[in-house]
C-alpha cells in the first residue's frame, strides 16, 4: 500500500505520521506532504504530486479550521475545504487512487440530543460547517465509492494549538476561568484518530464491499467543555503540569459570544468505523490522561 499524507504539521497529518505502519516508512511508500511542499487550493501541484508518486490511498488532513474566522474569510475557507478536496478527488480519479477525507461535527446543526449517524441530515450553523460540507460533497460526487469521509470532533494532540493546550496556558495565567457548560460533543485524541485512519486505509486498500461512504470517529463518552475544562486542570494537577488550582465556572454560550455560532449537541456516533476497523475506541478522559501525560515528559 503506498500512501500520500497532506498536512503532515497539522495535528491529525503529525499524528498520522508517527502511527505510519513501519513498513511504509521502510519501502518508501509514504509520502508525507506539509502545505508548502503540497498545496492542496494548487489543482496542477496536486495532480502532478499524485501522478508521480501514485498513492494507493490519499489521506487528507489539510483544512481551514479556523472556525470563527471563516465567518469573515468564506473565500478562504471555501478554497481550502471545498475547492481543495475536489482538487484532491479529481487528482485520485485520474490516478486510480481512493481517498480517506476528514470533516467535522460541524456539519450538524444540534436539533438532535442522541448520537448522530452519519447517514442523519445535515444543516451547518456557520461557514466552516457548509465549507466542510461541501467538500463531503465533492469528493462523493467526484469519487463514487473511493471516497470515505470520517467525522470527526473536538480534536486535540501533543502536537499543536488546541482546547487542552489553551487551557492549560489560561489555568497557569488567570486568577479564575468560566467555560461554556451547555454545549456538549467528545473530546477526541489525533492519536486515535489517526490509528482509526490508518486501520481504515488498510481496509479500503483490501478492497473489502464492506465500505460505506460516511463514517464518524471521536473517543468515546460525551463531556461539556465545561467538563472537559475540569477534567484538564485536575490531571495538569497530578502530572505536575500545573501548580495551583483555579476556580473554574460553568457558563452559558451566550455568556461567551463568539463570531461563528457552534452546536450545542454534536456528539457523533461511532460504531460503525468501529465495527469495520474492530477497534473497540477508548474513553475520552483515558485519552486525555495520556496526552497530559505525554505532555508532561
Ligand atoms: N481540530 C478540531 O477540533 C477538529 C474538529 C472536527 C474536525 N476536524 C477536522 O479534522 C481534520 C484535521 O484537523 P486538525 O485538527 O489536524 O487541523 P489543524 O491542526 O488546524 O491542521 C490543519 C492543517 O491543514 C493545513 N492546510 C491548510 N490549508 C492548506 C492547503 N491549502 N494545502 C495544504 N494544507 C493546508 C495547515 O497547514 P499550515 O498550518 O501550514 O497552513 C495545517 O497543517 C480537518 O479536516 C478538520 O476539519 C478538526
Amino acid at each position: 500500500m503506498r500512501v500520500l499524507i497532506t498536512a503532515k504539521n497539522g495535528q491529525l497529518g503529525w499524528e498520522l505520521a508517527r502511527t505510519a505502519p513501519a513498513e511504509l516508512t521502510a519501502n518508501n511508500d509514504l509520502l508525507l506532504q506539509d502545505s508548502t511542499e503540497l498545496d492542496i487550493t494548487n489543482a496542477l501541484q496536486v495532480m502532478q504530486r499524485i501522478s508521480e508518486f501514485k498513492p494507493d490511498i490519499v489521506i487528507n488532513a489539510a483544512a481551514y479550521t479556523a472556525v470563527d474566522k471563516a465567518e469573515s474569510d468564506a473565500d478562504a475557507a471555501y478554497a481550502v475545504n471545498e475547492r481543495g478536496v475536489k482538487n484532491l478527488a479529481q487528482a485520485c480519479k485520474e490516478h486510480s487512487a481512493k481517498l480517506i477525507h476528514v470533516s467535522t461535527d460541524f456539519v450538524f446543526d444540534a436539533s438532535k440530543n442522541t448520537p448522530y449517524q452519519p447517514g442523519d441530515i445535515t444543516g451547518p450553523l456557520g461557514v466552516y460547517g457548509a465549507s466542510k460540507l461541501a467538500g463531503e460533497k465533492a469528493a462523493q460526487d467526484i469519487l463514487g465509492g473511493d471516497v470515505a469521509i470520517v467525522r470527526t470532533a473536538w480534536v486535540y494532540s501533543v502536537h499543536g494549538n488546541n482546547f487542552v493546550k489553551t487551557m492549560l496556558r489560561l489555568m497557569a495565567e488567570k486568577e479564575q476561568l468560566g467555560i461554556v457548560a451547555d454545549q456538549v460533543g467528545t473530546p477526541t485524541s489525533a492519536n486515535n484518530l489517526a490509528a482509526a485512519l490508518w486501520a481504515l486505509a488498510s481496509v479500503m486498500h483490501s478492497g473489502s464491499d464492506r465500505l460505506q461512504p460516511l463514517y464518524h470517529w471521536t473517543d468515546l463518552g460525551t463531556a461539556s467543555w465545561y467538563d472537559f475544562a475540569v477534567a484538564i486542570q485536575e490531571l495538569a494537577l497530578e502530572q505536575g503540569l500545573l501548580n495551583k488550582a483555579i476556580p473554574v465556572n460553568p457558563i452559558k454560550a451566550s455568556q461567551y459570544p463568539t463570531p461563528a455560532k457552534r452546536p450545542a449537541y454534536s456528539v457523533l456516533d461511532s460504531t460503525a468505523l468501529r465495527e469495520l476497523t474492530a477497534m473497540s475506541g477508548v474513553h475520552w478522559r483515558k485519552a486525555l490522561t495520556l496526552m497530559i501525560k505525554e505532555l508532561a515528559q
